[in-house]
């Protein structure tokens, strides 16, 4: 394999033999737009971090998936934005939330549509933190995990009455897969897919949707359940006790600065994989691209690509739709 009998360069020489002898491809069946939903009528809010990303009440969340679905976009996923909080996050599971109520109305119309919902508290308690707190030994305030979990059971079956196809949570509670898996099974909901977050890393990359979605923890922060970023065989011993409890799609978050968990994640357990290409990641292209220092289009692409030639085989990325709409 050395020049002057082999040279590389042959087939690098034109598109018709580049797209010959590519390997990974990227297509809009690889995407799930992430949607965040909010009461009221007629309500489209751009999110200032997240330029191109709207708070949107239920019908203008209509109009925007109907273009998705349109573009070949299989699925969506829903954070929603509550009109109050209290300390148990009771509203993730309000039937009259803006998230069962963007299902009902999605499933009415876009029979194709997969309809994911985030299963998480954070956005619902009114102190930011991914579940109900209690003192812990030291006497300082911490996420109760096992009281948490049969309120995620709870807002998962409230997701999937309304109408989700896939439930997905995103709290990194001990146990949660087992606890949802449990609850769907025994409502009759064998049928309702968990997508866990399985390796959901502490990252400082989530700055932007904390702002889109209202949940910033009002004090402390979120290391004393989501994952250490220099760990990686710990986010196989989670990957691993997800499956263990019934996890169907196990998911790497954020997606470009944990590309080598994402490549680990799948030599190890080939398994459907996903990779959430997360607020802070997307927030970065465009404020360089606003600011002529990057080409959006073409960085955007690339960090789609390196994302699946990882090992992803499903990208949640703010960029679904450009994404979708270039590829077609
Ligand atoms: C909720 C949740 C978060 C994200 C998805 N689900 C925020 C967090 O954990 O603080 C982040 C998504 C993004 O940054 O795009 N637990």
């Amino acid at each position: 394999m050395s020049y002057p009998i082999h040279r590389p360069r042959r087939l690098r020489r034109n598109e018709t033999l580049r797209r010959l002898v590519r390997e990974t491809r990227l297509s809009p069946d690889n995407l799930v737009a992430p949607l965040f939903v909010c009461g009221g009528e007629g309500v489209r809010r751009e999110i200032a971090a997240m330029p191109g990303c709207y708070q949107m009440s239920v019908d203008r969340l209509l109009e925007e998936c109907r273009e998705l679905a349109s573009l070949g976009v299989p699925g969506v996923i829903l954070f929603g934005l509550p009109e109050k909080k209290d300390a148990e996050g009771s509203g993730a599971s309000a039937e009259d939330g803006p998230v069962p109520r963007a299902l009902r109305a999605l499933r009415r119309e876009l029979k194709e549509l997969s309809l994911w919902a985030d299963v998480c508290l954070c956005e619902y308690t009114d102190h930011g933190h991914c579940g109900p707190l209690a003192p812990g030994p030291d006497g300082r305030l911490d996420v109760d995990n096992d009281r948490t979990l049969p309120l995620l059971a709870k807002a998962a079956l409230a997701y999937a009455a309304a109408g989700a196809d896939v439930v997905a949570p995103s709290d990194m509670m001990d146990g949660r897969v087992g606890a949802l898996r449990g609850a769907l099974d025994q409502a009759g909901r064998a049928d309702v897919v968990i997508v866990s977050y399985a390796a959901k890393y502490a990252s400082g990359f989530y700055g932007p949707f904390r702002e889109a979605a209202g949940s910033a923890p009002a004090f402390g922060d979120r290391r004393g359940y989501q994952m250490d970023p220099a760990n990686t065989d710990e986010a196989m011993r989670e990957v691993a006790a997800d499956l263990a409890e019934g996890a169907d799609i196990v998911m790497v978050k954020p997606a470009l600065a944990y590309l080598d968990v994402v490549y680990r994640v799948k030599e190890r357990f080939q398994v459907p994989l996903a990779a959430y290409n997360v607020s802070g990641e997307y927030a970065m292209i465009k404020a360089a691209a606003r600011n002529g220092w990057l080409d959006e289009t073409r960085v955007a692409m690339e960090a789609l690509i390196s994302i699946r030639r990882a090992g992803a085989d499903i990208i949640l990325t703010y960029f679904a739709k450009e994404a979708a709409r270039l590829l077609a």
